[in-house]
């Protein structure tokens, strides 16, 4: 996880520092830290422990006026978050300073070869990083061959984005990646280097993407590339067509809000996207490479394991396919006995996530077919599959994930339809389900009273649902846990006398979730059974399943349309994650110990 930024040009760098940061905080927010070189010839650290805010804040006390520096913001996995522990780190001599994202798996065994010498100022993985730098130079290396020989000391397992400076040459900007993003942006003023585009758009849009084991240096005019022999060559940059507003809170106090207001909005620029005369469009050769595989694999973490739990019932049903859905942290040792043909589906929001490129690697290795969707197009789930689909949900800022998750599912749905050959009137059915999402949105004020009313104050809390319902259940327990730090269980609602009814005392909060006609009365049956042992029941179900004293009804969905349900119970479950959340005056954006991207498996 963690964030890095660097910016060398004509202007100031702190100020594009510090908000690039604070785009760049969904990846982790427990430290950071910023490096300036100043007009005036100093080299200036200031770190923090706690929200880029913080750091801020700190860097107000010092003259940080200069054209060059880079900066980070942490996600602790060696070293609890302090001051010591967060980047940039620096070598020995105070010539080199560094950031990173990633982990240095073998730095135990560098330590001990290479710096036995060195005193160590973190206990992190990074400052082996720097200090090897430091000491290649010192033994009369150039900064580049220094900065390739720490890069080929690392082992396999490790990853990095790293950013590096010589205080020698500070307009210069060292960079390298290996499994962890990175791109150079690009301008007439600045040259920059981030680890997600939102960080850099108010520059420029225009990116050079590294590839894995390629080095750049950046300077104020000139980017110059090096591939992993040392060979220099040139690649032209691309422009993101991508609204800086998108990435934006606007009037938004919280950006998971603004995110699950989107969500109808999502709906429609994938059925516009995905639909030429209504009729589902998925390129051929994915539909060709699809149907010849026996059994889907759909591999995932979190959020997006869940959303592909309610896909595999499409691709089963629609398309006929046989599929499983696996946890990537799970299937990546542990896998079943594979089928004859598979077909690899990966459901990723940030495509970064390291539990999934992991099986992606073992994928490539058994050269077994693959399809990435993902919402952050070129992202390493999206480049080293055979096929990539994008999610089109614009960015995704809050670390717990909304519209993303209904964009996965509706864009498996599509798919499935693609794959069936067609279905009758999709188009028209996910035009009206846009409505009714809507329709849900817009009841918010009453969601956030039951919120206040049933969760605020409660320690513990059970979601049960039955079929789809109980694939929501997962997501709506995981969404409340989250962000508002409440002990939540979501499970199949025939489970609860097998054990976990012993759990509900007078007052506990049981939510059901109906939407499914075969399972709707066993599921108020069960509810029934945890009033009669004192819980407080609140029912999401849908119109033509409600009855009048349900406390969310969602409007009506029938027949087929019954498959949609769980996108339409997606919003009042994130709903009530959020306001109770907020009820508990909870940074609701940044839940603790999480980050958005999980690039650590
Ligand atoms: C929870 C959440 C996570 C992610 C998970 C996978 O709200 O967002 O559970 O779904 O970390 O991330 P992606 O989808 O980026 O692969």
């Amino acid at each position: 996880m963690c964030g890095i930024i660097g910016y060398t040009g004509i202007n100031e760098a702190l100020p594009f520092l510090l908000s690039g940061l604070e785009k760049l905080e969904y990846r982790g927010y427990d430290s950071a830290g910023v490096y300036v070189h100043t007009d005036d010839g100093r080299d200036m650290l200031v770190k923090e422990k706690g929200r880029v805010k913080d750091l801020e804040d700190k860097t107000k006390h010092y003259q940080l006026h200069g054209t060059s520096g880079i900066a980070h913001t942490r996600w602790a996995t060696h070293g609890e978050p302090s001051v010591a522990n967060a980047h940039p780190h620096v070598s020995d001599d105070g010539r080199y300073y560094l950031v990173h994202n990633g982990v240095i798996e073998n730095y135990k065994e560098l330590k001990q070869t290479y710096l036995s010498d060195v005193v160590f100022k973190s206990q992190t993985d990074t400052e082996v990083a720097v200090q090897l730098v430091g000491k290649f130079a010192a033994e009369g290396l150039s900064t580049l061959a220094a900065f390739r020989k720490m890069i080929n000391l690392l082992n396999d397992d490790s990853s990095y984005a790293f950013l590096l400076v010589d205080t020698k040459t500070p307009d210069l900007l060292y960079t390298a990646k290996s499994k962890s993003p990175l791109l150079v942006g690009v301008s007439k003023s600045a040259n920059v280097v981030t680890s997600d585009a939102t960080a850099m758009l108010s520059l420029t849009k225009d990116f050079i993407e590294l590839q894995d084991g390629e080095i750049a240096i950046v300077s104020k005019t000139d980017v110059k590339l090096y591939n992993e022999q040392g060979k220099s060559f040139t690649r032209k940059p691309f422009h993101l067509n991508i609204d800086p507003q998108a990435a934006e809170k606007g009037a938004y106090p919280f950006f998971m809000l603004k995110e699950i207001d989107e969500q109808a909005t999502v709906a429609r620029h994938l059925i516009k996207h995905y639909f030429v005369d209504g009729i589902p469009h998925i390129d051929a050769a994915i539909l060709k490479s699809i149907k010849q595989a026996d059994r889907l694999y759909i591999i995932a973490a979190g959020t997006s394991y869940h959303a592909g739990l309610i896909g595999r019932r499409f691709f089963e049903k629609w398309a006929g396919i046989p599929t499983e859905v696996h946890i990537a942290s799970e299937f990546a040792y542990d896998h079943p006995l594979i089928s004859k043909n598979p077909f690899f589906i990966f459901i990723s929001q940030s495509g970064e996530t390291a539990d999934s490129i992991q099986v992606l690697e073992f994928v490539k290795k058994a050269h077994y077919a693959s399809l990435t969707l993902a919402n952050v197009m070129n992202s390493t789930l999206t480049r080293d599959v055979d096929f990539a689909l994008p999610l089109l949900a614009g960015p995704e800022i809050a670390v717990a994930s909304t519209k993303a998750y209904t964009a996965q599912i509706i864009t498996q749905i599509i798919l499935a339809a693609a794959l069936a050959g067609g279905h009758t009137d999709l188009q028209g059915q996910l035009s009206r389900l846009a409505v009714d999402m809507q329709a849900v949105i817009d009841g918010k004020d009453h969601i956030k009273a039951l919120a206040d009313d049933y969760l605020v104050n409660a320690d513990r809390a059970f979601y049960i649902g039955r079929g789809a319902d109980a694939d929501v259940t997962l997501e709506a327990a995981l969404k409340l846990k989250e962000i508002s730090y409440t002990l939540v269980e979501g499970f199949a609602a025939g489970e609860l006398k097998h054990g976990t009814i012993s759990l509900i005392e007078h007052g506990t909060p049981v939510i059901g979730l109906i939407s499914q006609s075969k399972t709707a009365g066993l599921t108020r049956s069960n509810l029934e059974e945890t009033i009669a042992r004192g819980a407080k029941t609140m029912t999401i179900a849908t119109k033509n399943l409600a009855s009048a004293n349900d406390e969310i009804i969602l409007p009506e969905l029938t027949g087929e349309m019954e498959m949609f349900g769980p996108i339409l119970e997606a919003i009042p479950i994130q709903l009530l994650a959020y306001y109770t959340s907020l009820g508990r005056k909870l940074d609701v954006d940044h839940p603790r110990n999480l980050a958005k991207s999980v690039t650590v498996q």
